[in-house]
């Protein structure tokens, strides 16, 4: 009788915690599509009816695997993706230069452009609104990319939604809840060495504020697409993101930069990662024997994409392969990259494939070190596998991803540009890698704290959804500024007129006074020469 009680307790429970959740998942690439399918798995693993609503930007969606337990609603946008593509394909194109402000700015205007494009194109289709709307859903999940999903999420009347923060605690989204962005130890919009020097910090922090009034700019012209839809009333859609209940970093605190955070601010770094068993091919598996002192994997990641890249990067690569004979190299090349499979073939200690099982490899005890871009799903595989790296940034958070691990002692930075320009900085990172023990170590300790934290990212995940949810949102943790306009937000109403006084009360009547003497004797004298000619 008690076990049966129990039993319906149990059924009891799990029914009225049971949600409906959306998670909106546009294909901005097969990463995200990825990394989007896992928190939809997570959330339908814990016991929720979870829909994935996939949006194919890129036409990219029936050939990548994301989410197994979900049921998904596809929506096609033929029209804006070509635009969408050629966004990316730009990024692409110059992924070899040294992005100033101006191709920074560019690259956001572009981008969001086009992301908001799409969004028109999604909100035209009614039957799928009406589907979903019907659903009632309890919560909504996206990504910070661009922020209609937070518009569409409003308009279906969901009213606990999250954030999740794909990459780093990047500045925008500190500027979403008025948080202060440290911008003097974290390079968010510029790089910066580990003692940032003056410039350095200058450069990152008007960079960083610079694109954050574009950004506000950007999200603006949401307002008009969704107003135009929903009629007038319609909030601002900054301000509905503003407003979310949790932002979820998908970073681990443990790899990142440590800088300030704020009570709705949860880390979820390397969620459903350690699910994503890929199997070694029996080819991949031979490879991993050869090399008389183990075997080291380089891979650039997609935009960098070896077909389109200088030649000379992949050229000047294999030149270094060539120096280290004792080494087994497996180098992941993109499919229509002729080139480097055609240069490899004259070097013995090399493979090179489209593909390869990358969180296999990373979990490989032969494995000496991973030569990467620096992306994050590669960072957190090889930090839970305790493999220690030698990056090469080239854009987005992939230098912020860089320093970070070269801050944490776990491996080593290097520029882009030595791989055109120096090919023997980076023959010199891989041999102070083989030969320094320090950079294993430290990758050990980061696996070992990572796997030993007082509370995963699936617990942190699922409990702190639950929770906002049953409580109707969790109002209390929100900041009190975070529904500020620019000026209030960094006080520039108060620091501009005090500078203002100091220079028109202080500052000037004190040069006045002191360099009097040197002023009448010099424009003086200037003057007095003016009037007699
Ligand atoms: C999930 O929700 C859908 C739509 O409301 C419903 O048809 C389905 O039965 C639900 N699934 C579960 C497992 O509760
Ligand atoms: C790389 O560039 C080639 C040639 O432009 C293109 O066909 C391919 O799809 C690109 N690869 C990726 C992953 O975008
Ligand atoms: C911020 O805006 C939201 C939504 O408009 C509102 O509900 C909330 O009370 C505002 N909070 C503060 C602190 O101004």
């Amino acid at each position: 009788m008690l076990q049966r009680f129990s039993v319906l307790l149990l059924l009891l429970c799990s029914i009225s915690s049971a949600y409906k959740i959306l998670v909106f998942s546009p294909a901005t690439s097969k990463s995200h599509l990825i990394s989007n399918g896992r928190i939809a798995d997570e959330l339908a693993r814990a016991g929720h009816n979870v829909t994935l609503l996939e949006v194919d930007f890129l036409g990219i969606v029936d050939s990548t695997t994301s989410a197994k337990l979900v049921k998904k609603t596809i929506v096609r946008t033929p029209r804006g993706m070509q635009e969408f593509r050629n966004v990316l394909q730009g990024f692409s194109e110059i992924v070899m230069e040294d992005g100033g402000l101006t191709e920074l700015l560019r690259g956001n205007i572009q981008y969001q452009s086009a992301y908001n494009a799409l969004c028109e194109e999604l909100l035209e289709r009614d039957d799928v609104f009406e589907s979903l709307k019907a659903e009632n859903f309890d919560g909504f999940f996206a990504e910070q990319l661009n922020i209609c999903g937070f518009g569409y999420a409003k308009a279906l009347g969901i009213e606990r939604r999250f954030l999740i923060s794909s990459c780093p605690y990047f500045s925008h989204v500190y500027d979403y809840t008025s948080l202060p962005a440290p911008y003097a130890s974290v390079p968010f919009s510029s790089d910066m060495s580990p003692e940032p020097t003056y410039l350095e910090r200058a450069k990152n922090m008007l960079n960083g504020l610079t694109c954050n009034v574009l950004l506000r700019y950007l999200h603006t012209k949401l307002d008009a697409i969704f107003r135009n839809k929903f009629g007038p009333d319609f909030p601002a859609v900054t301000e509905i993101v503003r407003n979310v209940d949790i932002i979820f970093l998908a970073t681990d605190e443990i790899i990142d930069f440590s800088a300030p955070t704020l009570p709705n601010l949860v880390n979820i770094g390397g969620l459903g990662v350690d699910d994503d068993t890929t199997e070694m091919s029996p080819q991949v598996e031979a490879e991993m024997k050869k090399g008389k002192n183990g075997v080291i994997f380089f891979s650039l990641g997609t935009i960098a994409n070896t077909s389109t890249i200088d030649k000379k990067v992949m050229d000047s690569f294999l030149g270094i392969v060539q120096k280290f004979p004792d080494y087994h190299f497996l180098i992941r090349a993109d499919k229509y990259d002729k080139n480097t499979k055609e240069r490899a073939k004259g070097v013995s200690n090399v493979y090179v494939s489209d593909w390869l099982p990358q969180p296999a490899i990373l979990h490989h005890p032969r494995l000496r070190t991973f030569i990467t871009h620096a992306g994050y799903n590669g960072l957190v595989e090889a930090a839970r596998a305790g493999v220690p790296l030698i990056t090469i940034p080239f854009m987005f958070d992939q230098n912020l991803n860089s320093r970070a691990i070269e801050k944490k002692g776990w491996g080593i930075r290097m520029d882009k540009l030595h791989l055109l320009t120096n090919p023997e900085a980076i023959e010199g990172a891989i041999r102070e890698m083989l030969t320094n023990p320090s950079y294993t170590q430290q990758a050990h300790r980061i696996r070992d704290l990572i796997k030993t934290k007082p509370m995963g990212a699936r617990e942190r995940f699922i409990k702190t959804t639950e929770w906002v949810i049953q409580n109707g949102g969790v109002h209390e943790l929100l900041t009190e500024g975070r529904n500020l306009s620019i000026i209030t937000s960094y006080n520039l109403d108060i620091l501009v007129p005090i500078f203002l006084f100091f220079l028109f009360f202080i500052i000037i009547p004190f040069f006045k006074l002191i360099g009097g003497f040197y002023y009448f004797s010099c424009f003086g004298h200037i003057e007095s020469k003016q009037k007699k000619e």
